[in-house]
């Protein structure tokens, strides 16, 4: 049987957290779909094309990851792709009660697909796309926490 998973997120840009969940997703899935999704809380700073474009960028040494974008409830894209399964990634436990709640709701609109957490690496415990974005705007280095070509997007955003 063919595993399927996605592993959806705002990606607002991808950082090295999201990337690290993606590769150890697909470690374990025989396909993951990454895909752009709204979240409806949040004004991102790139277009869905931007971030499909970055996405694809990092994510091309893996074989069995593809991009792409969703407008709509998560649970239907998964249906869409015939996934089984939602990746997320989780860091502390101040993003416990935020998953729970999304988590939650995916099972009552579809109860077939299962929600699995990999939990982050300790080094991107404290990353989020926002806190990238703040210290980007300010013209801080975070070559440590984005892939190159996103380090590269964001300085153009900022300048
Ligand atoms: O990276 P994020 O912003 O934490 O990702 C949140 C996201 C995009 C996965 C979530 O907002 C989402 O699933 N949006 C699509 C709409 C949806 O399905 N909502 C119902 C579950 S809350």
């Amino acid at each position: 049987m063919t595993s399927i998973a996605v592993c959806p997120g705002s990606f607002d840009p991808v950082t090295l957290g999201h990337l690290d969940i993606i590769r150890r997703g697909a470690n374990v899935f025989n396909e993951v779909f990454v895909v752009v999704l709204n979240n409806s809380a949040k004004q991102s700073l790139f277009t869905v094309e931007e971030r499909m474009n970055l996405l694809k960028e990092v994510t091309k040494d893996m074989d069995n990851v593809k991009v792409e974008s969703f407008d709509g409830l998560l649970v239907d894209y998964a249906e869409s792709v015939n996934a089984s399964a939602i990746i997320r990634g989780l860091r502390a436990v101040s993003d416990f009660e935020y998953e729970m709640q999304i988590t939650s709701m995916n099972r009552v609109l579809n109860e077939r697909i299962e929600t699995f957490f990999i939990m982050t690496k300790n080094q991107y415990s404290f990353l989020s796309s926002s806190i990238v974005k703040e210290v980007a705007k300010y013209q801080g280095n975070i070559s440590e926490l984005v892939p190159p070509e996103v380090e590269k997007a964001l300085i153009q955003k900022f300048t």
